[in-house]
């Protein structure tokens, strides 16, 4: 053993590294889904969306949808790189139940509840993968912690929404 030890790790590349590779590889899957997600539940509420309370919202989700598309992108070319295969649509499952556009285009309670419900979806699910690739993948690692700090920032604002929403007996 003492001379395979001597060889230089290719750490998550390395072939005795395969089980934890292809695990990294379905947590990203997961994460890539929930952008794509995302992306499509955000875009159909910056449209949908109607009044004049109704504007920051739809302004600030539109934004938010070229960070989400990123972060997508982010996620395929990481699986890319762990010789992973980026999944077709037609593995496609939708999850955001509580996104679907809501009966009045005017509520936009409902549109801040949801995506405060995406961000911590997203947030638990980017926490777990820091969790389980420490020591193991430092380099998804590192772009997880960066995405999940966007999230964070995603959440804070919307909460902060609710909020104003909540002080204005509307929420
Ligand atoms: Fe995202
Ligand atoms: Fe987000």
């Amino acid at each position: 053993m003492g001379a395979v030890n001597a060889l230089p790790s290719k750490g998550i590349f390395d072939s005795a590294n395969l089980e934890a590779r292809e695990h990294v590889v379905e947590l990203l899957c997961e994460a890539y889904w929930m952008e794509i997600e995302t992306v499509m539940s955000y875009i159909s509420a910056s449209v949908n969306l109607d009044g004049v309370r109704a504007q920051e919202v739809k302004e600030s989700l539109g934004k938010d949808v070229e960070e989400e598309l990123g972060h997508a992108k982010q996620f395929a070319a990481r699986i890319k790189e762990l010789y992973g295969v980026v999944p077709g649509s037609e593995e496609f499952s939708a999850e955001q139940s509580f996104l679907q556009p809501p009966e009045e285009q005017t509520d936009i309670v409902h549109v801040i509840r949801g995506v405060i419900k995406a961000e911590t979806g997203a947030i638990e699910h980017y926490t777990k993968i820091i969790a389980e690739t420490e020591g193991v993948d430092p380099v998804t690692q590192d772009m997880v912690i960066e995405i999940l700090r966007d999230e964070q920032g995603h959440r804070r604002l919307f909460e902060g929404f609710l909020r104003e929403y909540e002080v204005a007996g509307i929420a």
